[in-house]
């Protein structure tokens, strides 16, 4: 059985201040779990040679995936983190202050919530499909570098998790969660490799 590797990337400068969106570089707490990643999946994948690892089409994923070496990347437009439209770069305090009808409607729907100009949970959810299609399909193991609001969408597909359990399902940085499908079902490890 392939394992499939999933994880947030390392944390990046918009983590420590609190952004929701952007596109910004890692932090150094953030470069350091890119060094420990990359020793992890070289240990874990060692005798894997058609391994690929996938990111998006940001820099924080791209950085993240930097240090790995000997695998194929590929980068999916369909990893990027959800799209916060006129939010992109804000607090979440800010927003709350700034559009507090908008922050309302989110936190009573987040999962149908749609940033104005940006996405829901749902069009994350549909995004995904051909991702999660090339996932089923490969043979080899998968290391999928992405963000929170993606992985809470993947994770729960795997996980068979309810739709509207996905927007508040825990994906903390800094961890993998290795999942393994096999026909029993499906089994999950999880390994934080630093705070
Ligand atoms: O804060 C990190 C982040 O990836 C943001 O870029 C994104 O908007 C957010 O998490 C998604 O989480 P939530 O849906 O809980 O706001």
């Amino acid at each position: 059985p392939r394992p499939i590797l999933l994880t947030r990337h390392g944390e990046s400068l918009h983590n420590v201040r609190g952004r929701v969106g952007g596109d910004t570089v890692l932090s150094e707490n953030g470069e350091l779990y890119a060094k420990k990643l990359a020793n992890f999946v070289e240990k874990r994948l060692k005798n894997e040679k058609t391994a690929t690892i996938w990111t998006s089409t940001l820099q924080r994923t791209i950085l993240t995936a930097s240090p790995i070496v000997g695998f194929p990347k590929i980068q999916w437009r369909a990893l990027d983190e959800i799209n916060s439209g006129v939010c992109d770069g804000m607090t979440y305090e800010e927003i709350k202050k700034i559009m507090p009808e908008e922050f309302e409607s989110r936190r009573k729907d987040k999962l149908r919530y749609r940033y104005p100009r940006g996405e829901s949970y749902l069009d994350v959810i549909q995004r995904l499909e051909p991702v999660i299609i090339e996932l089923e399909r490969q043979r080899a193991p998968v290391v999928v570098i992405s963000h929170q609001a993606v992985l809470r969408a993947l994770y729960a597909y795997f996980a068979d998790r309810p739709l509207r359990e996905v927007p508040d399902i825990e994906m903390p940085l800094h961890t993998i969660i290795e999942i393994q499908m096999g026909v029993t079902g499906v089994e999950e490890k999880r390994y934080k490799l630093m705070e």
